[in-house]
């Protein structure tokens, strides 16, 4: 049998088994949703013991489908929900709390006591990352402070942190019997308490986070060896590849050139442009980022503006309204109106995040009349994350001072034409989606494979990613004004909300 690399795909509303062969084909995939937990308005949680049961679950089933020895299996990848922060005992491998998501907001209060007389940027210089509540760093400070018990754990040498990746990496690797406590530099920039320069944990971000740096991972290079499997899923396979969700998706794209760009359109959307090697910092409200390091080689960098909801929207619309049955529907429903009768839904769920930054922000529909249908809501369901991903690339063309060319898209929500034409209209790019969308765990499978020398080098990636469409812009520059004139006020309204 031919060789493989197997990719493990963590994200917010399911975990992912993917197989991946040397064209970059996707040859296998399993699939399992786990739980959402809102105990209270805002906070999100996930149970960190279900989704390593489903991380197995998944990979046997792949590879089942397939008939896959561990033989046939070169080396493993992983790309995980970023931020979302677990913090579990190393002699039990049990998690003192359920893990706190990335959208998740009781850190709200902490913000102002931590930007103090410095303002929001207080650490953006040495992490590309304003305070917010979506990075890791506050998200350990609560569990420090409201766990009984845990920061002294912590300072025992008995917790242990880690993003999701981690947490499947010590597990994988032994768990309590000697596993691997390691993750990538591209999860660590997400965490607020590395330093993007040194890439290693920082004294002074600890120490202002009040994080003690016995709980830490070791950092190490997107490629390069993290471990070998122990787990009987699949024992003896090296872990070689570790990539935050939104950077594998970054390196799936081959987007390895600065100025090049993708958006992926998941739970929430996220623009990431390469900057090369160089940082470069943002005036308009994005975040700084690691993109990716290869082996010894020099770390890249990333802009990248993110929203927390897009794909969640039309979840709301199918779940919390029961609008629609399944999420493919909201395409059908809004396909049977011209246009969005007047509605606009900014999604502030979990407050706005770039280019915004505003935890206080919440959720609106505006210009309801007797006219709108639940067609129109459908329609604005899907144009919402159209104008986010504008906002966003508004922003990165002034602080990257390029102008893009065309945007790569992935993801989920991309296989909807009608979103995809009317994002190449209000943006006036065009978008091109490639014939494999699910970049997310093909970047985590280049970044393994990459490091076994199952592919000699990016040249090989790049000669595998192909376009499967291309939407042009088609709409009068008067109409598009328009309608970016009436977003922006919605999105007023949806700040103007907070107290
Ligand atoms: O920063 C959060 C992001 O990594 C989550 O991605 O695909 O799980 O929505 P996704």
């Amino acid at each position: 049998m031919a060789s493989y690399v197997v990719a493990i795909d963590q994200g917010t509303s399911s975990t992912r088994c993917i197989i991946v062969n040397r064209k970059g084909e996707i040859v296998s995939v399993a699939q399992k949703e786990h739980a959402q937990i809102y105990p209270k308005p805002g906070w999100v949680e996930h149970d960190p013991t279900e989704i390593w049961r489903n991380t197995l679950e998944v990979i046997a089933k792949a590879r089942i489908k397939l008939g896959l020895t561990t033989k046939d299996v070169v080396a493993v990848g992983i790309t995980n929900q970023r931020e979302t922060t677990v913090v579990w005992n190393k002699h039990t491998g049990k998690p003192y709390h359920n893990a706190l998501v990335w959208q998740d907001v009781r850190t709200e209060d902490m913000i102002a006591e931590m930007a103090g007389d410095s303002g929001l940027d207080r650490f953006r210089a040495k992490t590309g990352l304003p305070l917010a509540t979506y990075f890791s760093g506050l998200k350990i400070r609560w569990l420090l402070d409201n766990v009984p018990g845990l920061r002294q754990e912590a300072e025992q040498g008995n917790a242990l942190f880690g993003n999701i990746d981690s947490f499947l990496i010590w597990n994988l690797t032994g768990g309590a019997k000697g596993g691997q406590h390691v993750t990538d530099v591209t999860n660590a920039s997400r965490t607020q308490l590395m330093n993007l320069e040194t890439l290693a944990w920082d004294e002074e971000l600890l120490a202002a986070f009040n994080v003690p740096a016995t709980m830490m991972p070791g950092i190490r290079p997107s490629s390069g060896l993290f471990g070998t499997i122990t787990s009987e899923v699949m024992p003896g396979v090296p872990i070689t590849g570790v990539l935050g969700d939104q950077q594998a998706a970054l390196v799936g794209q081959t987007c390895f050139e600065p100025g090049q760009a993708k958006n992926t359109y998941g739970t929430g959307c996220f623009l990431l442009m390469n900057t090369g090697t160089q940082i470069r910092p943002s005036t308009c409200g994005l975040l700084t980022t690691v993109a990716y390091q290869f082996g010894n080689e020099a770390p890249r960098y990333a802009l990248e503006g993110g929203v927390a909801i897009s794909g969640a929207l039309v979840q709301w619309l199918r779940d919390n309204l029961g609008l629609i049955k399944t999420s493919a529907d909201v395409q059908t429903l809004a396909a049977e109106v011209p246009d969005n009768g007047g509605a606009y839904i900014v999604p502030a769920f979990s407050g706005l995040y770039a280019p915004y930054w505003r935890a206080d922000a919440r959720g609106v529909i505006v210009g309801l009349t007797r006219f709108v249908t639940k067609q129109h809501i459908a329609r604005a369901v899907l144009e919402a994350t159209a104008f986010q991903t504008y906002d966003l690339l508004a922003a990165m063309q002034k602080d990257a001072a390029v102008e893009l060319v065309s945007l790569r898209v992935d993801g989920g929500m991309v296989v909807n034409d009608l979103l995809m034409q009317f994002q190449a209209d209000v943006n006036n790019v065009p978008v091109v989606r490639p014939s494999v969308t699910e970049t997310t765990a093909v970047g985590a499978a280049y970044a393994a494979g990459l490091a076994v020398g199952y592919w000699a080098s990016i040249d090989d990636l790049s000669a595998n990613w192909g376009i499967e469409a291309t939407f042009k812009p088609a709409m009068a520059a008067e109409k598009r004004s328009k309608l970016l004139h009436q977003w922006a006020k919605a999105v007023q309204r949806s700040l103007d909300w907070a107290d």
